[in-house]
């Protein structure tokens, strides 16, 4: 199972990768502003500084919604790094573009998932990716990790290479039970993944170990 961060913060990206657990990260433009990233350049760059961090998957989302655009978006994204994939919204304009990019063997991200027939479209189209999002699913008062166990269960039918980056995670709860369905990828903020670090038995016995080192080596 793979970790992506979802983030484009620098920082979190670091911390994530220091814990030797990270094999990506996912962006999209709502992340990138919240960065205070603006500007065709700067955002380039911002790409460029993720990619110098980690060693594959970073996920660079297109803004065009027509064909061309995201053809246009998609190419100069991806020509920054081979790390890059290039995230395309799950729309009719979107397909054709997986679609030519996977002919490209350019790797794509197909985003905002919320059915089980957008994730079969997107795999047919080749994606590398298709990002269904639990989170939002659960805050409408649908079954988020359902679709994922959906979705593992159909591509499992037919063999379907795409894999299933669940997205959209708000708790270290989801992405225990992703990891049950048999989520290929989960990708979450840090504090969900540092979560499952925590255990109260852990500190308790570290903390019992360390008095009897200390006590029986007479300090
Ligand atoms: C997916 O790649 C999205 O960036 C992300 O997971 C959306 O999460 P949110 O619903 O917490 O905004």
């Amino acid at each position: 199972m793979k970790f992506f961060i979802d983030t484009a913060n620098l920082e979190e990206i670091k911390e994530a990768y220091d814990l030797g657990i990270l094999d990506g990260v996912t962006t999209n433009p709502s992340l990138m502003a919240k960065e205070g990233i603006s500007g065709h350049e700067n955002v380039l760059a911002h790409y460029r500084a993720i990619c110098d961090i980690v060693d594959d998957n970073v996920s660079a989302e297109v803004i065009a919604t027509d064909y061309e655009g995201m053809i246009q978006e998609g190419e100069e994204l991806a020509a920054l790094s081979p790390k890059i994939v290039v995230k395309i919204p799950m729309i009719k304009e979107g397909l054709k573009a997986i679609k030519y990019f996977a002919a490209k063997g350019i790797r794509t991200n197909c985003t905002l998932i919320f059915s089980a027939g957008q994730a079969l479209l997107a795999a047919k189209a080749g994606a590398a990716f298709v990002s269904p999002f639990v989170g939002r699913l659960d805050d409408i008062g649908t079954d988020g990790t359902g679709l994922i166990a959906e979705i593992v269960e159909i591509y499992g039918n037919y063999g379907f290479e795409t894999e299933i980056l669940a997205a959209s995670i708000r708790s270290s709860k989801h992405i225990l039970e992703c990891a049950t369905i048999g989520a290929d990828v989960i990708t979450s903020p840090l504090k969900p993944i540092t979560s499952l670090l925590n255990h109260p038995l852990t500190d308790k016995g570290l903390a019992q170990f360390l008095a009897d080192h200390k006590k029986a080596n007479g300090k």
